[in-house]
């Protein structure tokens, strides 16, 4: 199991220009971009068969649901930038992978559905962290919903109920028996520019908005460098409120869960503001051999 923390904004893949996508950009991000590029490099080196993958844009209220059919294939607009994204997407589900996940989530007491209507929209979420890490497309998915225990209850009782949901999908995924790579899909502090540049790629325009946010981006950056995985779960709650980061959905606080909280350095790919919001990718890797100090 190796786990990727990588960011959605659709700037990045707007700004790559694949076929999928309808827009048209002059590149920006590269920072980002770039480390996404190696990042997708290296996984191609690594023997897995399915991506498992946590999105805060599928948001339930119900419990947590699962993508349940073997295809999905439609046009995904973004809601706030429906000029830079529209992406026809033509996607694979590893559907026994995603029932097993349900099933020991569910026994273990979490309230769980799969989503089987073939109309269902996959969120830009998916198709962007997707997109950047496996351009190919040549790896079946099973996307999680984001049930939203923060919007509900607190950042407490999210950390709790994300724990105990990545303990259940690790357990599922050892039965499997199969190889995975998990991704954690989202930035990490959120504060955003309230209006857009005319050009969306004008790098001249993207820097970071604010002082305090990037100061909470960079120690939660430090704790992944040094190993202290369980310690940056620990103020996930804090950190989250500090910086309304799109943490609150539980995407961190689950693939640590399902990791067990490495206590080894994460390799770090790259860090950048899109629209002023702190993106950083980044990746666990259980095995010593292959991990690397990226950046
Ligand atoms: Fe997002």
């Amino acid at each position: 199991m190796l786990g990727c923390l990588a960011p959605h904004p659709p700037h990045v893949v707007y700004a790559e220009n694949p076929e999928q996508n309808e827009a048209f950009s002059e590149g920006g991000w590269e920072t980002l971009r770039w480390g996404y590029n190696r990042l997708a490099r290296k996984l191609k080196t690594i023997d897995y068969d399915a991506m498992v993958i946590f999105t805060p844009h599928w948001q339930t209220y119900i419990g947590t649901h699962f993508l349940g059919l073997p295809k999905f294939k439609s046009k995904s607009v973004d809601p706030v930038f429906p000029n830079i994204f529209r992406f026809n997407y033509d996607i694979s589900v590893d559907v026994d992978l995603a029932e097993k996940m349900c099933e020991v989530a569910g026994e273990s007491g979490i309230v769980t559905k799969m989503m089987r209507n073939p109309d269902f929209r996959i969120d830009y979420g998916t198709i962007t962290s997707c997109h950047m890490l496996n351009p190919d497309w040549d790896k079946p998915l099973v996307t999680i919903s984001s049930n939203r225990n923060a919007d509900y209850y607190s950042a407490e009782v999210m950390n709790e109920q994300a724990s105990a949901l990545g303990e259940a999908c690790a357990r599922a995924i050892e039965e499997s028996g199969k190889k995975v790579v998990l991704i954690s899909s989202h930035s990490l502090s959120h504060r955003h520019f309230v209006t857009e540049s005319p050009l969306p790629e004008d790098m001249s325009r993207e820097h970071i908005y604010n002082h305090s946010q990037y100061v909470w981006d960079m120690k939660l950056v430090d704790l992944m460098r040094s190993g202290k995985m369980r310690e940056v779960i620990d103020i996930m709650p804090e950190f989250t409120e500090q910086t309304i980061a799109e943490t609150e959905a539980g995407g961190l606080t689950w693939m640590m869960a399902a990791m067990g909280y490495p206590n080894y350095p994460a390799e770090i790919y790259g860090y950048q503001s899109v629209i002023g919001t702190g993106n950083l990718i980044a990746a666990w890797n259980p095995m010593e051999a292959t991990r690397e100090i990226v950046l």
